[in-house]
């Protein structure tokens, strides 16, 4: 865990409310896919606290990496980070947290499930890279509430261009972009149809839908593993406003998102 004082290198909105924000690092370090960072445009004292953002995608650079967040704006801290223009700075905390890792089972040619929602999507980037690099067949299954008329769903482009279009699967709920309703529906349409058997589900969205992939992938004897978003203060383990239930060797216990997570096994999680 390093802090640093980062350059903003660009940051716009791509539309409606999602943002795409790139800063120049002075630190070089491994991010593992899924792992997040807690962000604060420099000098600001209001929020005082920092904002969870996952790591979308990295560029590692001799002195340093460029890394990328997409962010939606949601309140104050989103918001701050707005107003921040090329050569601001930003600090960034980071990279926090465990992230996904890749099952021995995943191997050349099997095929894996992504499943985002919203802003869920940004955290399946590296894993996606991550994963082809492993010669798995990732296949993303995104959905949102609604599609931009111009430019369709945050992100998918970039997944596209990754993963081809044929592996991207979306859903919106009002129909405006691929099949209408919950991303769970074509997952599980998949499922049942019996020709797609992921060798994982890796899923990371608002806390329904993550439900639902656990129970679909208890039905389909998958693994999977979720993303979990708690609201954090501190980011590293010491405040305790990131508590979550799980299932561990039988017993129930509370865990902190932030350093045991964000990511845990579906099948451990306790859900509100
Ligand atoms: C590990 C992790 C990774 C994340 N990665 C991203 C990311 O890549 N992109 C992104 O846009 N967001 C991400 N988030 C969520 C992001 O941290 C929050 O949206 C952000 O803190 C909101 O700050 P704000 O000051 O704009 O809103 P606030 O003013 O703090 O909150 C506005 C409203 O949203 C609610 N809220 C705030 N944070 C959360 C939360 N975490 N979960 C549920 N409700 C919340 C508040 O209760 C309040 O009602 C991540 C969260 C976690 C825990
Ligand atoms: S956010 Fe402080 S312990 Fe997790």
């Amino acid at each position: 865990m390093i802090d640093v004082t980062a350059t903003v290198l660009d940051n716009r909105r791509q539309y409606q409310d999602y943002w795409r924000l790139r800063v120049r690092v002075p630190a070089a370090y491994d991010v593992q896919a899924g792992q997040f960072a807690m962000l604060r445009v420099h000098g600001q004292l209001e929020p005082i606290l920092r904002r969870a953002m996952v790591y979308y995608r990295i560029w590692p650079r001799p002195t340093g990496l460029d890394a990328e967040f997409i962010y939606r704006v949601i309140g104050r801290g989103t918001t701050q980070l707005s107003l921040a223009r090329q050569g601001d700075h930003v600090d960034v905390l980071g990279p926090l947290g465990r992230g996904f890792s890749i099952d021995p089972q995943v191997t050349t040619g099997t095929p894996v499930a992504l499943v985002s929602g919203g802003i869920g999507i940004p955290a399946v980037y590296l894993l996606a890279e991550k994963l082809i690099a492993r010669g798995a067949r990732p296949i993303l299954f995104h959905g949102d509430r609604t599609s931009d008329v111009e430019h369709g769903l945050v992100c998918v482009g970039d997944f596209v261009d990754l993963l081809g279009p044929d592996a991207v699967i979306c859903a919106t709920e009002d129909g405006s972009l691929g099949q209408r309703g919950f991303v769970t529906v074509p997952l599980e349409a998949e499922l049942r149809r019996g020709s797609f058997r992921p060798a994982a589900i890796y899923a990371c969205g608002p806390e329904p839908m993550m439900k639902r992939v656990a129970h679909l992938a208890q039905e389909f004897a998958v693994p999977a593993y979720v993303s979990l978003e708690a609201a954090m203060a501190c980011g590293f383990g010491v405040c305790i406003a990131c508590a979550q239930r799980v299932r561990r060797d039988g017993e129930e216990q509370y865990v902190r998102v932030c350093v045991e997570g964000p990511v845990f096994r579906a099948d451990e999680v306790i859900w509100a």
